[in-house]
């Protein structure tokens, strides 16, 4: 992608009379950052899927894993794209709970993202807040060696949960991952959630619909995913369920929200 032209599409208009994605997962994560559209959007969908509110848990859980694998790998620097509003625990308390000095930083595109990041994290030290849209990963790079202490020279794991999906074939998500690795570190993970085309096609109906809010999604083939993932070992059990990463016995779902992790040699 062309980094000095604009991206396909324009960003979101993050009107507040319209659902907004990061407002809708706040409130399916039992938030309490969200205004009635949101919650009206949300309350539609689990009215006619109401495993979704599952799914939430399911990933902020694989989120959380992957930290820990990612800390207990030795990796002291998180970045965190399309963090959503902080609803705890979050990336920084997973990575600091086993490494305290642990460097973190969110990234997502929504300015009220930002603001409630700034708010509720209260930024401690080693923890920053940025906006930027990963469709420009050339400005969030920037942005990060500008503003951060994260050194690339040095592993770092970045987490993009619940985020590909907003990005359409046109804006080439691959090359966006590219970009990303190409700046990452040998000893680097990263983990992403994305939303399946193997998902039951009422739950694609439901959430494919860009009735009522702002945000265009896309759901992918897990062999997609994979391909998101060139470069990386991808680490077992591959491009599975989230809920297959956190043990057995987990109910199968409907919605199908794939999980990936790749470890960059
Ligand atoms: C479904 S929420 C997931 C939030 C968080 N990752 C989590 O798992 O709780 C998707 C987030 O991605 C953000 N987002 C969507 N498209 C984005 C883009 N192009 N660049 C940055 N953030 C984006 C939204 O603002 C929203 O906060």
């Amino acid at each position: 992608m062309d980094q000095t032209s604009p991206p396909a599409r324009p960003p979101q208009p993050f009107d507040i009379d319209l659902a907004n994605s990061a407002r809708v997962w706040n409130y399916l994560l039992g938030g309490k950052d969200f205004h009635e559209s949101d919650r009206d959007r949300a309350d539609e969908m689990l009215s006619r899927a109401p495993e979704i509110k599952t799914v939430a848990w399911f990933a902020r859980s694989f989120t959380l894993k992957a930290v820990q694998m990612a800390a207990d790998a030795g990796i002291r620097q998180f970045i965190d794209l399309g963090s959503g509003i902080p609803s705890p625990p979050n990336v920084h308390d997973a990575a600091r709970e086993i490494e305290p000095t642990a460097q973190v930083v969110y990234v997502d595109y929504d300015p009220v993202v930002r603001a409630h990041c700034d708010a509720l994290l209260a930024k401690p030290r080693g923890i920053s807040a940025l906006l930027g849209d990963i469709r420009r990963p050339h400005d969030i790079l920037d942005q990060i060696k500008i503003h951060t202490q994260i050194d690339f020279n040095e592993p770092v794991a970045i987490t993009m949960i619940g985020v590909l999906h907003y990005v359409m074939d046109e804006e080439d998500p691959a090359g966006i991952l590219a970009t990303f690795r190409d700046h990452m570190a040998p000893g680097s993970l990263l983990a992403i959630t994305h939303g399946s085309s193997d998902s039951d096609p009422e739950i694609l109906r439901v959430l494919t619909g860009t009735i009522g809010t702002s945000a265009q999604v896309t759901f992918r083939p897990a062999a997609q995913t994979e391909a998101f993932l060139a470069g990386f070992e991808l680490l077992k059990p591959g491009v599975v369920p989230v809920q297959d990463w956190l043990g057995p016995g987990l109910p199968e779902t409907r919605m199908v929200m794939d999980g990936a992790i790749g470890m960059l040699p």
